[in-house]
């Protein structure tokens, strides 16, 4: 089953949107189809100003059928919007939620990056935050936390044969905030960089 993400958009976008949404309703790309109640595309503007790329669906986000729905992701929406960031797309690495909350497999993130990219491509974000190591992981290579927080580095990608290249940057995932509550004022600080970016 599929949620198709709610899409904000003003013009043609919504086209190729719908056109993914298709693409992937079905996807069985890797085993995670077998456990996955539905295939979380993600949800918000296109364009957009912040495009913000979580780990993989949880159990609320695999029944729901969007992004970032349980404890943590109630704690990344309320400091988004205190960021003062509105207009913004939230997706995840992996679209399928992996059995257990267990951390996505290489395979798994290989699998799932076209649709990833061809996100990027729609949604046209100024900004790319990346929310946790896995996410940080996933886009580049070998990177730890420490290089990519409050540091903006280019995503370059290609897409329907088209180059580009977006600031990118980091912050920790808010299930860690959680277990780290003095993290918090970091975590602020981290959002408050992606948010500069944009001016
Ligand atoms: N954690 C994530 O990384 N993404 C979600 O959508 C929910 C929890």
């Amino acid at each position: 089953m599929l949620h198709d993400g709610s899409l904000q958009t003003p013009n043609s976008n919504r086209q190729a949107w719908n056109r993914l949404v298709d693409v992937y309703s079905d996807c069985q790309e890797c085993s995670l189809h077998k456990t996955r109640h539905t295939v979380v595309m993600g949800e918000g503007y296109a364009p957009s100003s912040i495009l913000i790329i979580g780990e993989a669906p949880g159990h609320d986000e695999d029944w729901s059928g969007r992004p970032f729905q349980g404890r943590s992701g109630k704690l990344l929406r309320k400091f988004i919007a205190e960021a003062g960031i509105t207009d913004r797309f939230i997706t995840n690495v992996l679209a399928c939620r992996p059995p257990d909350n267990r951390t996505p497999m290489d395979h798994e993130i290989q699998a799932c990056l076209p649709r990833l990219m061809a996100t990027i491509h729609i949604v046209e974000p100024r900004v790319i935050l990346l929310v946790g190591k896995t996410a940080v992981h996933s886009l580049f290579y070998n990177s730890d936390m420490k290089t990519a927080r409050r540091k903006a580095r280019l995503l370059k990608y290609r897409c329907d044969g088209k180059s580009r290249a977006i600031p990118t940057t980091a912050c920790y995932h808010p299930a860690y905030i959680l277990r780290n509550p003095d993290e918090m004022d970091d975590f602020r600080l981290d959002l408050r960089f992606a948010v500069e970016l944009l001016t």
